[in-house]
């Protein structure tokens, strides 16, 4: 019979069904243009700043600093290119496993902007050479570093803490993609400084195309969409309310109920981790994913034995759905800038598939899982 097992939150999580009762209760209660100055339009507003608020107090920031956006690639796109044109950074600091949200905005910005890019060497488990990092620093140069806290395909965690040291130290802006960490990890930007942070809603059991990005204050925004003065001017358009609501709300519930939730989800990625290590002979694990202390609870990437072709299409066919890269490159590990970065050319033809978890997977589905990979892998 064929399953109906999700095991990839990292590429979207499934709503939480008291998010959708807030959403749709925001969209049958509060229809108004938060822009309107009459009732219907201060109501709305004061949905979104309540949202506003109540973000801003969970990251241990101020509300004015919260920017809503669609999602993580808009906030990475505006802090990214305005850090260059309005801000005087002339050199970026960054790696090859960023997200494509990232990797392509540098792009931009080296070809339109001659922004010197600078990628930090990593070895072979995906973790970033600090040392060099720190050499680099030292270099008088006006520069921003972008490192992602999570790496969104191997689950690495970057040391946030050494990185947000380095730059206040040596005099540098930070942003981190933040995108796989907001509502997994806690993050109080009081105790961590970091310049500019990214979230999107949908990583974490809240609605798709709705996200935001933290600018510190004092570093002014130029909009990447011009029209009205929404977000204090910093981005143009409706705000979609309703979603807003629901993004704060997930993440409220979310924080809420963290540690249990992390106990949960760890105890899944370690059975995981037994199971195959058990039943796959010859599994490997990509980036540092079995060192615990160094890589996301959520995500586990693993590297299968042979050279078995369409492995993830196989387990779509048995209704297993996991990815091998991130979602816009499922179906080929050569597709994975991640993995072409850190993996030998042979380890590059045998087939690499990421697990990541929720709240909602349990062992059994594991189990099953393990089951059918025994069937397709030996
Ligand atoms: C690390 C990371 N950054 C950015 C994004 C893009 O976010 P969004 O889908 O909200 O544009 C994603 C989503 O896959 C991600 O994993």
């Amino acid at each position: 019979m064929k399953k109906n097992i999700y095991f990839d939150n990292a590429a979207t999580t499934p709503m939480d069904k008291e998010v959708i009762e807030v959403i749709a209760k925001t969209m049958e209660s509060t229809f108004g243009n938060p822009s309107s100055t009459h009732q219907f339009g201060r109501a709305a507003k004061a949905k979104i700043e309540q949202a506003r608020k109540e973000i801003a107090k969970l990251l241990g920031v101020d509300s004015s600093e919260i920017i809503f956006t669609s999602g993580g690639s808009e906030a990475d796109n505006l802090i990214l290119i305005n850090a260059v044109k309005n801000l005087g950074i002339n050199r970026i600091i960054s790696s090859k496993i960023e997200h494509h949200a990232v990797l392509h905005t540098l792009d931009f910005l080296e070809k339109e902007y001659k922004t010197e890019i600078v990628y930090l060497n990593i070895d072979k488990h995906g973790e970033i050479d600090y040392l060099q990092l720190a050499e680099l620093l030292q270099e008088d140069k006006k520069t921003l570093v972008s490192l992602m806290y999570v790496n969104n395909e191997l689950g690495n965690l970057l040391d946030i803490k050494k990185v947000s040291d380095l730059c206040i130290t040596n005099n540098a802006l930070f942003h981190s993609d933040t995108v796989q960490a907001i509502g997994h990890f806690r993050l109080n930007l009081q105790e961590t400084p970091i310049d500019f942070i990214t979230a999107s809603a949908h990583k974490f059991h809240g609605p798709k195309g709705t996200g935001f990005a933290y600018i510190k204050k004092g570093f002014g925004i130029q909009p990447l969409l011009l029209g009205g003065a929404q977000e204090k001017g910093a981005r143009a358009g409706t705000e979609n309310v309703p979603s807003i609501v629901g993004m704060a709300f997930a993440l409220k519930k979310m924080l809420a109920n963290l540690k249990q939730e992390q106990e949960y989800i760890l105890g899944l990625k370690k059975y995981l981790i037994e199971q195959l290590k058990k039943h796959i002979k010859g599994a490997e694990f990509n980036g540092l994913s079995v060192n615990l202390d160094k890589s996301s609870y959520v995500i586990t990437n693993v590297l299968f034995p042979n050279e078995k072709p369409m492995l993830l299409f196989q387990l779509d066919l048995k209704g297993i759905a996991v990815s091998g890269g991130s979602a816009c490159q499922s179906g080929s590990n050569k597709g994975s800038h991640v993995l072409n970065e850190i993996l030998s050319p042979s380890d590059l033809q045998k087939p690499a598939v990421r697990f990541s978890f929720s709240k909602y997977n349990t062992k059994n589905e594991i189990d099953e899982v393990i089951n059918i990979l025994q069937q397709l892998v030996l």
